[in-house]
């Protein structure tokens, strides 16, 4: 691991100190700082991993479990351009599953996985996600943090377009 890559800043790390603060048993706040990393990094890398471990005087193992069992924890960058495809039921129904593999296709992306993807040249990551609350305008994605409903392939098409 080289040391100089990876830094929390001071001020989220004065953050995570006084939450770990808070509990009597130092690991009870272990989903709340890797919630506060991926905030900032946009993903949990293993340096922000052994770096948690480390806070929390437990070993790195302790903590990969957690983020590979919780689907909320990203190990890989996002792209630029972070698309988010409800697939609840309201949203399967109307055509979710369908829209993320319109949008995989045309990104170039596999088209049958579950999990983020994201283009080669980290423009655009495509991943599902659950319910997006317009249940009644399915199906539903985002792009970065404007919500678009009701998105057909031609509005999927000309929301990609724009994405520059
Ligand atoms: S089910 Fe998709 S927004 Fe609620």
């Amino acid at each position: 691991m080289n040391a100089m890559a990876f830094s929390v800043p001071k001020k989220i790390e004065a953050e995570i100190d006084a939450l770990i603060s808070h509990y009597p048993e130092k690991r009870s706040a272990s989903l709340m700082i890797l919630h506060a990393l991926q905030d900032h990094f946009g993903y949990v890398s293993g340096e922000a991993m052994e770096w948690t471990a480390a806070k929390l005087e437990l070993q790195p193992i302790n903590i990969l479990e957690l983020v590979t069992f919780y689907p909320m924890f990203r190990q890989s960058p996002i792209g630029r351009y972070h698309l988010k495809v409800c697939r609840t039921l309201s949203c399967a129904l109307g055509g979710s599953h369908q829209l993320r593999r319109g949008l995989c296709k045309k990104l170039g992306l596999p088209e049958d996985g579950h999990g983020p993807a994201t283009t080669a040249d980290g423009k655009f990551t495509v991943e599902f996600v659950e319910c997006l609350a317009s249940c009644g305008t399915a199906p539903v994605m985002m792009c970065n943090e404007e919500t678009h409903e009701a998105v057909s392939a031609e509005k999927a098409e000309s929301i990609l377009a724009k994405c520059n």
